[in-house]
This record gives C-alpha cells, structure tokens and sequence, in this order.
C-alpha cells in the first residue's frame, strides 16, 4: 500500500528541504536561480524568531511486509506572505518541487494546494508565482487554480546587494 501525506514542515526536514532545492532542482535545470543562502540562514527563515518562510512537504509512504511503514519526502514546496496595494495580503508561492519518480502524479497540485490552504488560514486571499517562460509543467499546474498570466511585459530586476548602492 503507499500513500502521499502532505503537511507543514517541522525543523527536522530542513536537510531535506534544502537537498532537493540545492542538490535536485537546481543542477538538473539550469534556468533555474541558485539557491544563495546557507541551509543555518533557510532553518532560520522557516523556523526562526522572525519567521518569514512557510514550508510544506509531501511525504511518500510505503508499508511493507512487516507492516512497518516507510516514510520519504518527496516534494516540497514554501511561500512568504507578502503585502502589495493592488491585491493586498497574498501568498507568493516559491520552491515547487517534485523528485522525477513522483511526478504527473497530481502531487505538484497537491501541495500548491496545501499551501494555499495554509496561506488562507494566515489571513491571505490570493496567491502570486513566477514562473520561467518555457516552464509548462508549473504553467499547468497553477492553470489547476485559475491562475492567469498578469506580468507578461515585465522584467524581474533584482539588486542584489541593497547595502552597496553608490
Ligand atoms: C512543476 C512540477 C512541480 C509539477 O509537479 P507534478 O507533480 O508533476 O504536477 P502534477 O502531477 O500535479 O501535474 C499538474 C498538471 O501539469 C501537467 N504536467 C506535469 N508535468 C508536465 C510536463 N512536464 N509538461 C507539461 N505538463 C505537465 C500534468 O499533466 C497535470 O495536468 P493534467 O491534470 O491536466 O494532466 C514538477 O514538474 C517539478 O518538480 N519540476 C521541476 C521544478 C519546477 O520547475 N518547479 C516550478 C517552479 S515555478
């Protein structure tokens, strides 16, 4: 028998989190961004004092022949609530992720699902993601939410040093 369960993380799948985002996603596929802070920094965002990174994980459960169950995380992904005047308090959605073996299998949507549940109960109404152009298989599954292209004309500009401006 196998199931997927989804739920929030906890501290203890930060390596793992990190390893799929790092190790997994981001050398298979070169569009996307390097990660560029440290695992101590990413723990600290998602579980720390000034907590700002919501991270939710799927996990793949198997139960063998002893009946033990086994129990491996196999997707993730994590928002930050974020406040903008033209939709007020949403969720921006980041780091959707699925390991190859698990994937087309409706567990991408799942946890874009999970996650904007999550999202709802901290108060937030809508939800926002970038994704890559070419990227059709995000593009499918946000389209599961009635997600509609609104930026197609602009450039994402990042600064990525704000405290060495002039
Ligand atoms: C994007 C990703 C998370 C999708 O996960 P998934 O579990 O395969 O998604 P789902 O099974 O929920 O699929 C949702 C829809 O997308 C479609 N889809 C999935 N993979 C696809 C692909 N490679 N090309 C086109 N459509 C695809 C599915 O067919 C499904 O539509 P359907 O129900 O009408 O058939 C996964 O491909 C992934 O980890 N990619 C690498 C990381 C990435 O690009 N993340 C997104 C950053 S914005």
């Amino acid at each position: 028998m196998e199931s997927y369960i989804f739920r929030e993380a906890t501290k203890l799948d930060v390596e793992t989190i990190y390893q799929i985002l790092v190790e997994d996603i981001c050398q298979e596929d070169d569009t996307w961004d390097q990660v560029m802070i440290s695992k101590i920094e990413f723990k600290e965002l998602c579980f720390g004092s000034d907590r700002s990174l919501y991270p939710i994980v799927v996990e793949y459960a198997t139960v063998g022949g002893t009946n033990a169950i086994d129990k491996a995380i196999v997707g993730c992904v994590m928002f930050t609530v974020i406040t903008d005047y033209l939709h007020g308090k949403q969720i921006y959605i980041q780091g959707l992720a699925v390991k190859h073996e698990h994937r087309k299998k409706a567990v991408g949507t799942k946890l874009v699902e999970t996650a904007m549940e999550f999202g709802q109960k901290l108060g937030c109404k809508s939800a926002f993601v970038l994704i890559e152009r070419a990227n059709s298989a995000s593009m499918n599954v946000f389209k599961k939410f009635n997600g509609e292209v609104i930026w197609e004309n602009y450039s994402m500009v990042h600064c990525k040093n704000i405290g060495n401006i002039m």
